[in-house]
């Protein structure tokens, strides 16, 4: 997730760019760099790290003009860099490019462009832009961008300068969120609103495949068959700090709700067109290692940790490799059984957790083969592992990690898939059915984020409880696990998992009536001992709120309350059944009046032991 900036009027072009891009910073900060047309070229400064290195380059050259672009990066193909840092140019520094998202077909295009002679610099998908501008360019700034957007598929908002139409910007989008700020005498583009919220409040909202060609005292917009279309206005009335949380009250809200478009964006690129397999380009292991791996750890903290429990669950069910999953504080110093047939995977959304860090450097040097699943480019942990693959959920502000969690189980679920079809352990009809079913993993996110009143009144309830139980069998554990640390770090309620079949074994002493107890029972395979369990805490007069699958009529026979995803796999309904967790955790931290995004004692990455 990246800003982009851009500006067109009669005043210092930078000035804006760089503030709007301070705005922006939220959405990426790795790098950020700004273009400024000066009336004869289009000069570009950047700078790889916080926003105030680049401010720093330029502070006593500041470019001049009164039309420019500008991006603050968060890095998914190519480390963080000057040289990858955006806009990007062409051949001739012509045209000039701004991207967020993911160009999905760039290797492809990027391989013909060079045969024709373009030379890249950078590692980037977005520098194909400006090369392709300038191999179909034709003297029609607005026609060509629209050739260009033809050519591209993925997910992206698009800012695009040509030196040949100076006081002309061009912008579209697909996917991905991208403003125009009406202004008088002026007219600003921004991928969201807070860039421009101090300089106007009447915007037009962009939708997908519509190109606006705007200039000081105009926005021309066109759907993509060329049409004109006529834009609404939308007066923006939210606060700047309201705006950087797009009109959610907390970033932990913001990104509980962007976990489809982040599901989506790590699953996109990594499966084979026709379906049948998954696809790690940014594997450059060779298939004979690949497949002579007879051990995996899984090696995290926290969330990460849980996300690596189900990564267990899903790699022995399907590639039968035997897993350990381990905390990375326990992992560094058990003198772990390693071989070089071993394959620890370290799992960290920050990448600079110090124990997941000191975890990889060991498990390297008793000799294992390492990688990294981590959702910052360029980050420690990503630059010491062996290998790398990313989960592509852009920046998570909030300390407790959501949108990190689900696509941290993505990322399990394909190096599941993957190590599946090397060994040949899973037939191929049930390959295609769980990756039809991981495509659709995305719509049902959204479907059981639609209805959060249920699990309101469950927060406002129970919230003021010190005492929450959460229990469930097989993957219901490991998410219940994951459930009982949402709420234990922004509520601070007590509140602790249990395999449910462990119940039983001294736990259940701790039942008495009226005490909240979560209980996952999505499992087909163990459901009926599920039940049981949930029987067992009924008759000490618990409060039972289940989680089942639409459709199931038992529960409801037993638990108080049943809160219900949507059918899925059953190796799939992980993904789905955190969410309503993860919204209980949030609205009984509210109920509590507790500091969602930043909770007491806690930092989003612990970068000390
Ligand atoms: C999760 O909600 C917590 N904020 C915490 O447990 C976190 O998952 C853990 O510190 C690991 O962080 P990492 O993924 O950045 O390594």
């Amino acid at each position: 997730m990246c800003g982009i900036v851009g500006y067109v009027g009669d005043g210092e072009a930078a000035r804006f760019l760089l503030e709007g891009l301070t705005r922006l910073e939220y959405r990426g900060y790795d790098s950020a760099g700004i273009a400024v047309y000066d009336g004869e070229k289009i000069r570009i400064e950047k700078s790889v790290g916080r926003l105030s290195e680049l401010k720093k380059k330029i502070a006593g050259d500041m470019p001049k003009g009164v039309c420019g672009i500008g991006h603050t990066r968060w890095a998914t193909h190519g480390r963080p860099s000057d040289t990858n840092s955006h806009p990007h140019a062409d051949c001739a520094g012509d045209f000039v490019v701004a991207h967020n998202g993911i160009i999905e077909n760039y290797m492809t295009l990027k391989e013909k462009l060079i045969e024709k002679g373009h030379r890249f610099v950078s590692e980037t998908d977005t520098e194909v832009l400006p090369h392709l501008l300038e191999e179909v360019y034709d003297g029609d700034f607005e026609s060509s961008v629209r050739k260009v957007v033809t050519m591209i598929e993925g997910s992206y908002s698009l800012v695009f300068m040509s030196r040949r139409d100076p006081g002309v910007l061009i912008c579209t989008k697909q996917d991905n969120p991208l403003i125009i700020g009406l202004g008088s005498g002026e007219n600003f583009i921004a991928s969201d609103i807070p860039a421009i919220i101090n300089h106007t409040r009447r915007t037009y909202i962009m939708s997908d495949g519509e190109i606006a060609v705007v200039k000081k005292d105009s926005v021309w917009v066109t759907n993509n068959q060329g049409e004109p279309v006529t834009k609404k206005v939308f007066e923006v009335n939210w606060n700047a700090e309201a705006a950087e949380k797009g009109g959610y009250e907390h970033f932990m809200l913001k990104e509980i709700h962007e976990q489809p478009k982040a599901v989506r964006a790590t699953l996109s690129s990594r499966f084979a067109k026709d379906g049948s397999s998954v696809v790690f380009d940014e594997l450059k292991w060779n298939v004979d290692f690949l497949k002579s791996i007879d051990r995996i750890f899984i090696v995290a903290c926290g969330t990460a940790y849980h996300a690596g429990l189900v990564g267990k669950y899903y790699i022995e069910k399907m590639a039968r490799i035997p897993v350990e999953c381990d905390i990375a504080s326990e992992f560094r110093y058990r003198s772990p059984i390693v071989d070089d047939r071993t394959l620890t995977i370290v799992v960290s959304q920050s990448g600079e957790t110090i124990d997941t860090l000191a975890a990889l450097k060991e498990a390297k040097r008793l000799g294992s083969r390492t990688l990294a699943v981590t959702n910052v480019v360029g980050s420690s942990i990503a630059r010491d592992a062996d290998q790398v693959v990313y989960t592509w959920a852009g920046p998570e502000i909030a300390v407790a990690s959501t949108k990190a969690y689900t696509t941290q189980l993505i990322v399990m679920l394909l190096i599941a898939i993957y190590m599946a079809e090397l060994k040949k352990s899973m037939p191929e009809a049930r390959i295609r059915e769980l990756i039809e079913g991981a495509k659709n993993i995305p719509a049902q996110i959204s479907e059981t984020l639609e209805d959060t009143e249920p699990i309101k009144t469950f927060a406002k309830r129970y919230g003021f409880n010190e005492d929450v139980f959460f229990i469930g069998r097989s993957l219901d554990y490991d998410v219940a696990l994951e459930g009982a640390l949402k709420l234990k770090e922004i509520s601070y309620i007590h509140a602790e998992a249990y395999a449910a079949g462990e119940l039983k074994h001294g736990t259940l002493a701790l039942v008495k009536e009226g005490i909240p107890v979560i209980a996952l029972a999505t499992q087909r395979s163990v459901y009926e001992k599920t039940l049981s369990n949930i029987k067992e805490v009924k008759a000490r007069d618990a409060i039972v709120i289940g989680i089942a699958e639409k459709g199931d009529e038992e529960l409801s026979k037993y638990a108080d309350h049943v809160i219900y995803v949507p059918e899925a796999d059953e190796l799939l309904i992980p993904l789905l059944a955190v969410v309503p967790l993860q919204l209980l955790a949030y609205y009984a931290a509210l109920t509590r009046g507790c500091d969602v995004d930043k909770p007491r004692n806690l930092a989003k990455s612990v970068t000390v032991e």
